[in-house]
């Protein structure tokens, strides 16, 4: 394709986080609904959108190598548009180092791209990394095609400035949108074929909005109304944080039956010294509490949570205060990275930055300790009976893959089709999924 030419077919490449997922299909539906069709797999596409992440290190590096990587045999390169936290973190250098970039599009501008991919197809280069007060949510088309599990955005940026991360700079304040939005969003997702929703915010918790009444609700009030909408079998949310775990919100996890026995509660360390230097704004034994109450509202809640080893100045007694933490949350499964200085936050600065090997030496520990407890818990599960939710095929004839409840991969042999919620026993368990035998249709 010609740089000049209005691009016919699109590609929409996201990583990180499953906002950035969310984000990515928003995008694909917007390309469609501009009559630009997806690519078939395997062809190139004369539109590309990198969805970039920017969390931890060589994010821009991958970015510049998937940017070369999308140059043609003939020298030529598709249309393409970086998107995403790098996009909003180094545009310029981006526009100033890969020539080849056309387009440059923050996380909160991406509504605008229609307008762009027509500037770049004449020819310009066009950078739009603003977080406007109009949202984009309103510019985007409406939802018409889901899978059984779709995601939502109900909440995005962060006011809580932990000193090791970027988010709060390049995905902006917090900002909640409208309940009434949402329950539309969430029908329009049931309508298309969704039978569970995850509601996604950098903190999802501190989600806030006002019902139709005009009273003010949390985010465990959102959950009760989206549990009315009779098709929609399942609700999660995800990512939350420790200081917007409310009563509230507690007491729905014993209450609202399709809200799933799961919770993702990044503690990130330890050991109180640390996580005050990371101005975490909890302590080890508050993060405990809340287990502790959320486990007696719910007892069979699988949680799950992040780590981060080697932030600057952590000893060895601190780290293994991680590990002790480690044991005593007794976790269905956790996420763990190694500290990552990241250009702009407080701690890429702090002294005392802790070299690589101690960091993999660590984190290998870390994670041994967290492989054994997602072991147990899986195999906890043997013999029980639960719900699976259908997601797609398996790699055998007659498998299928779907979910627990406690959110863990389940393959079984069945009579299914995509979508079903089927009644299975857990057979076989493994440090990644479980194996099961279907027993019987569940009611939705
Ligand atoms: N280095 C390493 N891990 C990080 N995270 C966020 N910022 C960094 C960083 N600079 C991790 C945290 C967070 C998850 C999304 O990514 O654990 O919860
Ligand atoms: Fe980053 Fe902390 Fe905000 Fe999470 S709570 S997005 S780790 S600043």
């Amino acid at each position: 394709m010609r740089p000049t030419q209005t691009p016919r077919t699109y590609r929409v490449k996201s990583f990180g986080c499953q906002m950035n997922v969310y984000d990515g299909d928003r995008m694909a539906e917007l390309l469609a609904e501009q009559g630009i069709a997806p690519a078939a797999e395997g062809e190139d596409a004369d539109l590309v959108v990198l969805n970039t992440c920017h969390i931890r290190e060589k994010a821009a590096e991958k970015v510049y190598s998937d940017i070369g990587r999308l140059k043609r045999e003939d020298g030529t390169s598709p249309l393409i548009a970086v998107a995403g936290c790098v996009a909003q973190a180094e545009g310029e250098e981006i526009m100033a180092r890969a020539p080849s970039v056309k387009m440059v599009v923050g996380p909160q501008a991406y509504h605008r791209l229609p307008e762009m991919i027509r500037d770049a197809a004449a020819g310009k280069r066009v950078t739009d990394t603003d977080m406007p007060a109009e949202t984009k949510f309103d510019a985007l088309p409406r939802r018409r095609r889901s899978g059984p599990t779709a995601f939502l955005t109900v909440q995005e940026g962060c006011d809580k400035f932990c000193t090791y991360c970027v988010v709060p700079y390049t995905r902006g304040a917090e900002v909640s949108r409208p309940h009434g939005d949402l329950i539309d969003e969430a029908k329009r997702l049931v309508d298309a074929g969704a039978r569970e929703i995850t509601l996604l915010g950098q903190n999802v918790n501190a989600w806030t909005g006002e019902n139709t009444k005009g009273q003010a609700i949390g985010l465990d009030g959102l959950i009760r109304e989206l549990a009315a909408i009779p098709d929609l079998a399942r609700i999660r949310y995800t990512t939350s944080h420790p200081n917007d775990m409310t009563q509230g919100l507690i007491a729905a996890h014993g209450e609202v039956e399709k809200l799933m026995p799961f919770l993702h509660l990044p503690v990130q360390a330890g050991n109180d010294r640390v996580l005050k230097a990371m101005n975490r704004s909890h302590t080890v034994e508050s993060y405990l509490r809340i287990l502790e109450q959320v486990r007696a509202a719910r007892p069979d809640i699988a949680l799950s949570g992040d780590f981060i080893v080697g932030f600057p100045g952590e000893t060895d007694a601190e780290f293994e205060d991680t590990l002790k933490l480690v044991d005593a949350a007794g976790y269905a499964q956790c996420f763990s990275f190694k500290y990552s200085p990241r250009p702009g936050t407080p701690a890429a600065t702090m002294e005392d930055q802790i070299p690589l090997a101690v960091m993999d030496e660590r984190l290998q520990r870390l994670q041994a300790a967290l492989n054994r407890h997602q072991l147990a818990f899986n195999e906890a599960s043997l013999g029980k009976t639960c719900t699976v939710l259908v997601e797609r095929k398996g790699k055998h004839a007659g498998q299928w893959l779907g979910k627990s409840p406690w959110l863990q991969s389940v393959h079984f042999e069945a009579d299914a089709a995509v979508g079903d919620l089927l009644e299975v026993e857990i057979t076989s368990a493994g440090p990644n999924s479980l194996g099961a035998v279907a027993r019987m249709a569940a009611a939705a």
